[in-house]
């Protein structure tokens, strides 16, 4: 018996393989789209229907009067690069040069790719096309926000709210010998889980509290970059951050803890877990550098 044979045995007993991907580890998004990618490449291998239907969101300002639609495409697959975003590339290149969207680093890194994939927000960049050509991929622009066209939103209003958390280092004094700030490596890994945030905007677009009041509440992403700040060793403004965002107690306090946010980041962060951490200092003045953090943590 071949070994493709065993391990496709083994795959119905035991409901599937898992593999793991050393370099993401404490990145269970990643872990979870590499697996994907390895199941969408044997999918290829196996399947004789290889054109895959990619249900696209459209509405464009020039024709104002049109509704919005879905515009269907379909793509043979091996002639085209594994992730949403190759797709979209694809189409765009070949087939409607109209299509617009965002897109930049094709590497998780700037996050302007974001966007709406079969129900959830993530970046097209880091999406694997599911290789199952029974069903469509359907993608709409990221939900709650005005659209400019077709999968491009209107971000203004997320920039705004990040600008007012006054994203960036401040302090007292000059650093020492007039050069820089320097940190101790444990300081430095209290960054960890919080400065890889790409301000994709998934997790704000995904909290229902932000849908209802996004003009009050500041949003996940602004809110786990403020205690980005806050845990920052060299940052002396820490009190002045957690006032800024408790003044009016609904910039911080209408997150419920749903946790849409952390569910859907693609970046494994957690930004639930920062604002429940904020919360827990503000309401009982525990010292920042005692609310630990831990992106393997359990939410
Ligand atoms: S945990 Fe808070 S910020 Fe995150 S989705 Fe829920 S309500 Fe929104
Ligand atoms: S916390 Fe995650 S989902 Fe939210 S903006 Fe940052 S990278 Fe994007
Ligand atoms: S293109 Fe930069 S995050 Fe996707």
């Amino acid at each position: 018996m071949s070994r493709n044979l065993i391990k496709e045995g083994i795959t119905k007993v035991v409901g599937g393989w898992r593999k793991e991907f050393p370099i993401l580890e404490g990145h269970p998004i990643g872990q979870q789209h590499g697996e994907e990618v390895v199941k969408s490449i044997e999918n290829l291998k196996r399947g004789d229907d290889k054109c895959k239907e990619f249900r696209i969101y459209r509405w464009s300002p020039h024709n104002p009067n049109q509704k919005p639609y879905f515009q269907s495409f379909f793509l043979h697959l091996p002639s085209c690069g594994p992730m949403v975003l190759d797709a979209l590339q694809k189409i765009k290149g070949e087939v409607d040069s109209s299509l617009t969207y965002r897109r930049s680093c094709r590497e998780g890194i700037c996050g302007s790719c974001a966007m709406n994939i079969n129900g959830v927000n993530t970046v097209a960049c880091l999406k694997p096309i599911d290789t199952d050509t029974s069903r469509p991929m359907t993608i709409t622009p990221l939900p709650h926000l005005f659209v400019i066209k077709d999968l491009v939103v209107d971000l203004s209003d997320f920039y705004h709210q990040y600008k007012s958390i006054e994203p960036w280092l401040k302090t007292r004094n000059p650093p020492p010998e007039g050069k820089e700030y320097r940190q101790t490596p444990e300081e430095r890994k209290k960054l960890d889980g919080l400065y890889e945030c790409i301000l994709c905007a998934c997790c704000t677009t995904s909290c229902p509290s932000y849908w209802w009041n996004p003009e009050e509440f500041l949003g996940p992403a602004a809110l786990i970059n403020t205690y980005r700040w806050i845990s920052d060793s060299r940052d002396d403004f820490a009190n002045e951050r957690l006032q800024a965002i408790t003044e009016d107690e609904r910039r911080l306090y209408r997150c419920r803890a749903i946790g849409n946010c952390t569910a859907c980041c693609p970046k494994s962060l957690r930004p639930s877990e920062a604002i429940s951490k904020m919360k827990t200092k503000h309401l009982t003045g525990i010292p920042v550098e005692t609310l630990s953090n831990n992106r393997k943590t359990s939410h």
